[in-house]
């Protein structure tokens, strides 16, 4: 195990996974479901740590935008939780769902209320809320990461987004779902139109790791301010770790130890609580759609380091 004392950096371990990964054979496949998302090479690999001054190290693609996809309902959960409080929680439940992450199953068993934000059915339930209550949920989440960031730069990949909407037919199909429930404010079109918007940011490894820094700090945003109280930042840890990587949380919880959040852009934002946040990207997923190479990358950095929150 590497000391990881406060003095020490990250980079010594960033480089020995990036040269464990380029010796690791067959790498899963780039998600096809999506067309814009289909041509990526399942074997680029870009991995970072950022510390909670913002110190970020990096190796590979690490500074490479890529398509953020579900990573983004970390996000937008925090902003929707921040504004909303424990109401939100009556809309959308906490508990793992054991199915795929855009199954529609549960819904009518359950009053078309969802397991959890992280399942598709229960992001668009999160982006319908933060919607009724900003005006532009897309917009709040990119000026969110934005300043997380400190990216300027970062924006909506609209190709992305078309591609999505073209393609949308489950999405559409949970949302109208939801909304014969009562659990869509928003007309069908508007919240499909913010859920592809917000799935379609493009950010770098760099990037997500260092928007997802007010989780390690038990809320408290880059600029010192307080997004969420120190509850409110558990609640996410927890659900990230039990929910964030749909069927494969228990996998992901049994190699990785952390909180952690996927999305079929290949990207991974993962968090150890007081001390850093993490982010990898590699394309290539497995069949339950997280990144071969960044559930490898990640379970290698915790056996490393020991940093786990086990
Ligand atoms: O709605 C979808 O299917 C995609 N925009 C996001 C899915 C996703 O990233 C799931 N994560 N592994």
């Amino acid at each position: 195990m590497v000391s990881m004392a406060s003095s020490l950096t990250f980079q010594p371990v960033l480089e020995r996974i990036a040269e464990d990964m380029e010796r690791r054979p067959g790498r899963g496949r780039a998600a096809d479901y999506i067309p814009a998302l289909a041509a990526f090479d399942a074997r680029r690999f870009g991995m970072a740590v950022a510390e909670l001054d913002g110190t970020v190290y990096g190796v590979g693609e690490w500074r490479q935008p890529f398509s953020a996809q579900s990573i983004t309902k970390v996000f937008t959960l925090a902003l929707g939780l921040a504004r909303e409080g424990d109401e939100l929680w009556e809309h959308v439940g906490r508990e793992p769902s054991g199915n795929p992450f855009n199954s529609l199953v549960q819904l009518e068993y359950e009053n078309g209320i969802p397991r959890n934000p992280f399942i598709n059915a229960g992001a668009l339930v999160v982006t319908d809320r933060l919607h009724t209550r900003t005006g532009h949920a897309a917009d709040t989440l990119l000026d969110f990461l934005r300043a997380e960031s400190g990216n300027p730069d970062l924006t909506f990949d609209q190709g992305v987004a078309d591609s999505e909407t073209a393609h949308g037919d489950r999405n559409a199909a949970l949302a109208h779902f939801m909304a014969s429930y009562g659990n869509v404010d928003n007309p069908v079109p508007v919240l499909l139109d913010q859920y592809f918007r917000q799935c379609s940011i493009e950010a770098s490894c760099a990037d997500l790791a260092l928007a997802t820094g007010f989780l390690a700090r038990h809320g408290v945003r880059a600029d010192g301010t307080r997004l969420l109280t120190r509850s409110q930042a558990k609640q996410i840890n927890a659900a990230m770790l039990t929910c964030g990587t749909y069927d494969a949380a228990g996998d992901f919880a049994h190699r990785v130890g952390l909180p952690g959040k996927s999305g079929v852009g290949g990207g991974i934002i993962a968090v150890v609580p007081g001390r850093c946040t993490l982010c990898v990207w590699s394309p290539g997923l497995d069949e339950r759609g997280n990144s071969v190479a960044g559930v490898a990358a990640l379970d290698l950095f915790t056996t490393l380091t020991g940093l786990s929150v086990f």
